[in-house]
């Protein structure tokens, strides 16, 4: 059947505007509405709908979340900034040293810092075109990744298409970037159903979430726990001259009000120290976050001082990741075994637990 009526065609687009929405209640802010079954008509009628009438067909609408693309490979996509990488600090003294660097770069002032979680999962860029989702690739080696398009609409937290909110407007172009992740209890999960399955299970979340980003079947990639968390932005354009942000605080308040999610705990410190304060905070409750971070980011907020500040062809002068120490665990040894070398060379090698 094609030409559908208008009311179907009203009734198709009041779908997809309730589903988007649920789905945001449910997966960004964590507080549902309505029941999972009431939810599941919504999306059932939906997909009747437009199975009856392709010609309604939407690349941006709920329906695709579960996936139906299969691709033969990923093609190259290439970033239009480049997507930089983080220099490190290993603990606060090289912190302090980083602080003086800043300090010296904006002539002799101090700055506030948005801090967020280092999230170890994969980064991302999702590109909206008048607030339409048109493109999502890796991180790559920053200046060319992979075209994750039809993978990313599965992701359930992701926003297809960006709603105004509250003082800000939808941009006319927005690269936004973040790191997909697999929380903690939903990777426990998947590797209880990869095993009853008889599939491999995954070493960790960063590389269960890698794994599933990277299938060719886009249904596989609907059925892992797969969340998007933003850390910032690529280029941003308005459609008109009101809008601007100015600091790093303004984009992740701003990306929230557009419908993103952003990480927990991600917030604005005063000054220096206080940035060394919640580091030793984070470490202590590192346990209690729901993914899975080995550090914290702290990035200068103002960006007039970020573009002050400038950047190497690597990373940013602006930001650092401060890295937490590897995460230790105990097992136990059950033995010690000799392992010959092709070259005769004797190498005790322990079998762990
Ligand atoms: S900001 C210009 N913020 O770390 C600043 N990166 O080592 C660029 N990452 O490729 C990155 N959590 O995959 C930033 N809160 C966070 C992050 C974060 C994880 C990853 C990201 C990036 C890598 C750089």
């Amino acid at each position: 059947m094609n030409d559908a009526s208008p009311d179907v065609r009203r009734r198709v687009m009041d779908l997809r505007a309730q589903i988007d929405h649920h789905n945001h209640r449910y997966y960004v802010l964590d507080d549902p509405e309505i029941s999972d079954q009431e939810f599941d008509e919504l999306f059932r009628e939906l997909t009747r709908l437009e199975k009856e009438h392709p010609e309604l067909d939407d690349p941006n609408s709920p329906s695709r979340r579960i996936g139906g693309a299969v691709a033969s490979g990923f093609e190259e996509y290439v970033h239009a900034l480049p997507m930089l990488s983080l220099d490190n600090a290993m603990g606060l003294e090289q912190w302090d040293e980083f602080v003086v660097r800043v300090r010296k770069g904006l002539g002799d002032r101090g700055a506030a810092f948005w801090v967020d979680p280092k999230m170890d999962g994969l980064a991302v860029e999702i590109v909206y075109e008048r607030g339409k989702l048109v493109r999502a690739a890796t991180r790559g080696d920053g200046v060319r990744g992979e075209d994750v398009t039809d993978n990313m609409r599965t992701v359930r937290n992701l926003p297809l298409e960006l709603k105004p909110g509250k003082g800000v407007e939808v941009p006319a172009l927005l690269d936004v970037r973040g790191e997909v992740v697999i929380a903690k209890k939903d990777f426990a999960r998947l590797n209880e159903r990869q095993d009853k399955a008889g599939q491999k299970t995954f070493a960790n979340p960063r590389n269960a979430a890698a794994g599933s980003l990277r299938q060719l079947d886009s249904r596989i990639t609907a059925s892992r726990p797969l969340r998007f968390l933003g850390y910032g932005v690529g280029r941003v354009e308005w459609a008109s001259p009101l809008f601007a942000w100015s600091s790093q605080s303004e984009i992740m308040d701003g990306l929230e009000r557009l419908g993103l999610s952003i990480p927990e705990r991600a917030q604005l410190v005063e000054d220096a120290d206080g940035v060394a304060r919640l580091y030793e905070k984070l470490l202590a409750e590192r346990d209690e976050l729901p993914y899975e971070i080995d550090g914290m980011v702290a990035k200068v907020d103002r960006l007039e001082d970020q573009r002050a500040l400038g950047a190497t062809s690597r990373a940013p002068r602006w930001a650092i990741a401060l890295k937490f120490p590897a995460l230790q665990a105990q097992t136990k040894l059950l033995g010690i075994r000799i392992q010959v070398g092709r070259t005769g060379v004797l190498t005790p090698v322990a079998e762990l637990e």
